[in-house]
């Protein structure tokens, strides 16, 4: 069965997840300048940083005034992708991007990310589930390696908020897993990842994002 992420059109995860009741896209741009930022400044412009579940390049903002040197994008959906190398000119030549399955293509995702310093999946695991995005960690060669991510939690029982665009993502809700902050952290831990940091953001609706930062052992 294809998954449902490969029929979301850029324009209308925007719409969405722009809307001023969700508003998640200029939250995980200021996120994103915030993990960023998690690469000492000494080594940002040698360093590589990898956006798991890239989308529509939210963030890449902030590479060049963060002084990042390289940073890789995976998505499953290739318009995403597109959407990412036209949107954001000004990162061409740091930004390699990979169409890849991340619940399929584990060993060549890790291999992918053996050369970054910081791994970002942010609003992700749900999609991938838990135990793919612990596979391609466990299958990491370990080294300095920081992943940060961000789950959200939904007071409200609500999954996703009314934007009048929501039901573009009914297929997907199909395929989603719920998260459980401790049971990613626990899975870090049997692999070789302590939690550094912990953060919450408020978002609309009561809604909130919580962001992990894990680093190596
Ligand atoms: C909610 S978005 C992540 C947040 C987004 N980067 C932002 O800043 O708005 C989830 C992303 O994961 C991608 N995705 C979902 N399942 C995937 C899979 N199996 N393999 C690769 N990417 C996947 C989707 O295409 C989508 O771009």
């Amino acid at each position: 069965m294809s998954n449902a992420w490969k029929n979301i059109k850029p324009d209308d995860y925007d719409a969405h997840m722009s809307h001023p009741n969700v508003a998640q896209i200029q939250m995980l741009s200021r996120i994103i300048k915030e993990q960023f930022e998690l690469i000492p400044l000494e080594r940002r412009s040698f360093s590589c940083a990898a956006i798991l579940g890239i989308t529509n390049g939210n963030g890449l903002e902030h590479v060049n005034p963060c002084g990042i040197g390289k940073v890789i994008g995976i998505d499953i959906n290739s318009e995403f992708l597109n959407e990412s190398r036209v949107r954001y000119p000004d990162v061409e030549s740091k930004l390699e991007l990979f169409q890849l399955d991340l619940m399929n293509d584990i060993f060549k995702t890790a291999e992918i990310l053996s050369q970054c310093d910081l791994i970002i999946a942010n609003l992700l695991i749900k999609h991938i589930h838990l135990n793919n995005f612990i596979k391609i960690i466990s299958a990491l060669p370990k080294h300095r390696q920081t992943v940060s991510c961000v789950i959200q939690v939904n007071p409200d029982g609500i999954a996703v908020s009314h934007s009048g665009f929501e039901h573009v993502f009914d297929e997907i809700a199909k395929l989603r897993e719920e998260e459980s902050e401790d049971l990613i952290t626990q899975s870090m831990n049997e692999n070789g990842f302590i939690l550094t940091n912990r953060l919450l953001y408020d978002l609309p609706n009561g809604k909130l994002f919580i962001r992990l930062d894990y680093s190596a052992e």
